[in-house]
């Protein structure tokens, strides 16, 4: 989910080795058009590139489930209607954030105010990829953010607000653990991986990481 540029979903498709179906989706039609050519000069083979908003993006109506697959054969161009709940093993969330990890960054403009909209408007995210997920499937949130609010504080309400998902570690030897004092206790925050462009051990631009298992 929130896919262009589509450095992640190249990333993942490797790993994959081109076996299987990724659905990467922006809302951006220009944005993933662009993506769709740096998918094919990649030969990325088994992205399916869409133009989603991925704040609507799961279909409650329908009563007649469809798999990805068979809608996606439905698709006009790089549109197809919504997924049906519980569609996809696995979803990596990457949503538009406050982008204060981005480097060079010579002025920041966004007011405190900007920043709680943002974890507000990443909340519409988050509950659709919980409903887009099977049980016992696994969601990766990421943000390009120094910003607690969109981290950290973001991990403790879907912990909260989820009971069915799980904070699972993230397998990473590198970044660090989360920060204290916002929400999360020092189990949690080990499970999450931060990096902070100010930390010249990391030599990294900002960047946040927690994964959960849907556990019902
Ligand atoms: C942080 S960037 C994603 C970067 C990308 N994951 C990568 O690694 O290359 C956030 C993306 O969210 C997209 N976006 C913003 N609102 C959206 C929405 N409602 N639905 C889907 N995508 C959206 C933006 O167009 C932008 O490309």
């Amino acid at each position: 989910m929130c896919a262009a540029p589509g450095g992640k979903t190249c990333h993942v498709s490797c790993m994959m080795k081109n076996n299987g179906l990724l659905v990467a989706c922006d809302k951006s039609r220009k944005k993933i058009e662009a993506a769709q050519k740096r998918f094919i000069e990649m030969g990325a083979t088994c992205v399916v590139p869409l133009s989603l908003d991925a704040t609507k993006i799961v279909n409650k109506d329908d009563k007649e489930w469809k798999g990805p697959r068979e809608i996606i054969e439905g698709a006009s161009g790089l549109r197809v209607k919504q997924f049906f709940p519980e569609s996809f093993d696995r979803v990596l969330l990457d949503p538009p954030c406050s982008a204060l990890g981005l480097r060079p960054k010579l002025s920041i403009q966004s007011s405190l105010n900007d920043l709680i909209k943002t974890s507000e408007y990443q909340k519409k995210f988050v509950n659709q990829a919980v409903l887009l997920l099977k049980v016992g499937g696994t969601m990766t949130y990421s943000t390009c953010t120094i910003n607690a609010t969109e981290n950290e504080c973001m991990v403790r309400w879907i912990l909260d607000i989820y009971p069915n998902m799980k904070l699972v570690p993230i397998g990473l030897t590198i970044g660090t653990s989360g920060l204290s004092n916002v929400g999360l206790n020092s189990v949690e925050r080990n499970m999450v991986r931060r990096f902070d462009p100010s930390d010249d051990d990391q030599d990294m631009m900002g960047f946040f990481v927690a994964k959960f298992i849907k556990t019902g």
